[in-house]
């Protein structure tokens, strides 16, 4: 079976209560609450939720940033801190998003993945989601983004959600062109985590190494 076919073999018809849950870990990259970053990783997740039954957990670098900011080895880190690391590790899907900051994501969104073994994520779905401050900066999911999560050999999901201040009213997302990018995305993790398949993540990458 191809990458493709995976993507056309959508489960989307399992109902919601009967699929075991799917582990989605949010990481959001914004330094300061309430953050914009945050509302649209939620968006995708609370559109995931209605589709699929997942068990989220959400790390956001607002509120345990600072911590990590001063950590350079995995054997020095908390173990509440290492248990955040290692749901990344075992999480079946990741959503990541961080605002722009000077064109790429912000150094500590790096700086919480420069701590993740190389090997972790391989054949790991990832949606990735970004917010800006205009319009000119929404490639910088394409070519800062994509390849930070290609050096793990994660599957990064071919829609991306870019979203601008203007998007936004009292921090929830009302832009319906960016919502129907949230629809398209949740739409591409349902294909790639059918739920035959997504206890063993890495036999989505067999089949398609095999093809
Ligand atoms: C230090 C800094 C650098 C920024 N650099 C950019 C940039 O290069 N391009 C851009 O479009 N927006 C830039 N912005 C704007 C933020 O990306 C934007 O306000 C974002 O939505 C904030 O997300 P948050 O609410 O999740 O923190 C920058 C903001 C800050 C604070």
């Amino acid at each position: 079976m191809s990458f493709a076919q995976i993507f056309r073999t959508a489960d989307a018809t399992v109902p919601v209560a009967a699929a075991p849950a799917l582990k989605v870990v949010v990481v959001s990259g914004s330094l300061q609450p309430p953050s914009k970053t945050r509302a649209l990783l939620d968006r995708v997740v609370g559109q995931l939720a209605t589709q699929r039954n997942i068990e989220t957990t959400v790390i956001d670098l607002a509120e345990v940033g600072s911590t990590i900011a001063t950590v350079t080895n995995r054997k020095t880190i908390s173990p509440e801190i290492e248990a955040l690391y290692g749901a990344v590790e075992e999480a079946d899907l990741l959503i990541v998003g961080s605002p722009i900051y000077k064109g790429s994501y912000s150094g500590l969104f790096k700086h919480f993945f420069d701590l993740i073994a190389p090997t972790a994520l391989s054949g790991v779905p990832v949606v990735l989601v970004g917010t800006g401050g205009s319009d000119r900066h929404a490639l910088a999911l394409e070519h800062q983004f994509r390849p930070l999560f290609g050096f793990f050999n994660a599957i990064t999901l071919p829609t991306t959600v870019y979203a601008i201040e203007s998007d936004f009213a009292a921090g929830t997302l009302t832009s319906t062109a960016v919502e129907d990018r949230v629809t398209r995305v949740v739409g591409e993790v349902l294909a790639v985590t059918p739920a035959a398949l997504h206890r063993d993540r890495r036999a989505s990458l067999r089949l398609a190494a095999t093809a």
